[in-house]
């Protein structure tokens, strides 16, 4: 459910996994007005629907209207995914922090959060998840810079822990000896400018992430990488969210495959 979300890629990868798994289902995108998101949640239950995800806008306004909400949820501010238990109630989980542990694990074998300072970049509802996920993951240090720092230095005295709110204008000293840095804003999503930021201070051996997928390569990623730096785009996060609101909707944990990662990346080429 988003508003809007026909642009959405969810349901092909679960549709695959369904055909994948020889299970009698689909997944289908429906668009809903926020005014009507509560009637449209508790109309799962008779409809026989196992759960839905959640997209823009719905993620925090979702977490007033299920029945319980996991502390991953809690903690982050927002669900991504609804569960229909078998009386009807229904229940919220956060999988996107899952989500882009695991990409970076499965792209970057031998990745560690506490591998050195990592540096975020953006202070909105993707990146609260990414901080969420890095401090549990026991990073030391993390930078996050947002152009507004009223935001950033929020989610700071919220986690607490190694989060350490910085004013934008710091964002090209905020990547020296920086282990990662993340761009989490919308900066360099296709119809948006590309993220303005300096990458001469960040060391050659930095990983650098986005959890942007449209494009598969942002200007961002485009320019660590032709620096010599590692990069990881934001598709893996997506495909990865998947996994756990399958295990919750049918017990089934299904795979992020090359398959699976190409089906999407042609997709979303044809896009352009
Ligand atoms: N891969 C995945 O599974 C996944 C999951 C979640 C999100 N995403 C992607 O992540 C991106 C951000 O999503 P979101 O939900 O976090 O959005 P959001 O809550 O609207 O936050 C947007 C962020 O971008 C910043 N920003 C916007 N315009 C800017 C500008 N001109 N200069 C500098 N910073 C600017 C905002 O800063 P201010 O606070 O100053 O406005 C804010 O930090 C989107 O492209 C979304 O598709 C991907």
């Amino acid at each position: 459910m988003g508003w809007p979300v026909m642009h959405s890629r969810s349901p092909l990868l679960h549709n695959h996994w369904f055909g994948k798994h020889g299970l009698a289902g689909t997944y289908v995108p429906f668009a809903i007005r926020p005014e009507h998101l509560a009637a449209a949640l508790r109309a799962l239950h008779p409809l026989g629907f196992a759960g839905c995800n959640l997209t823009i806008p719905h993620k925090q306004q979702a977490m007033t209207i299920v029945d319980e909400v996991d502390t991953v949820g809690r903690r982050i501010g927002a669900i991504s995914c609804v569960v229909v238990r078998p009386d009807g109630s229904l229940a919220g989980s956060n999988n996107d922090c899952y989500g882009f542990i695991q990409n970076l694990r499965q792209s970057q074998p031998g990745w560690r959060a506490d591998a050195g300072p990592v540096a975020v970049l953006g202070a909105g509802g993707g990146s609260r998840a990414v901080c969420y996920a890095l401090a549990q993951e026991g990073a030391k240090q993390i930078r996050l810079v947002n152009r507004t720092f009223a935001r950033a230095k929020g989610i700071a005295e919220e986690f607490g822990g190694p989060i350490e709110a910085l004013p934008w204008e710091s964002r090209h000293d905020a990547l020296d000896g920086a282990a990662m840095v993340v761009n989490a804003t919308s900066q360099g999503m296709t119809g948006q400018p590309a993220l303005d930021i300096r990458l001469d201070k960040l060391p050659k051996s930095a990983l650098a992430a986005d959890i942007i997928y449209t494009p598969l390569e942002t200007p961002f990623l485009a320019a660590a990488r032709s620096r010599g730096n590692r990069a990881v785009n934001g598709l893996g996060m997506l495909l990865h969210q998947g996994r756990p609101a399958w295990k919750a909707w049918f017990g089934i944990e299904p795979e992020v495959t090359p398959e699976l990662r190409d089906l999407l990346e042609r997709s979303l080429s044809a896009q352009g």
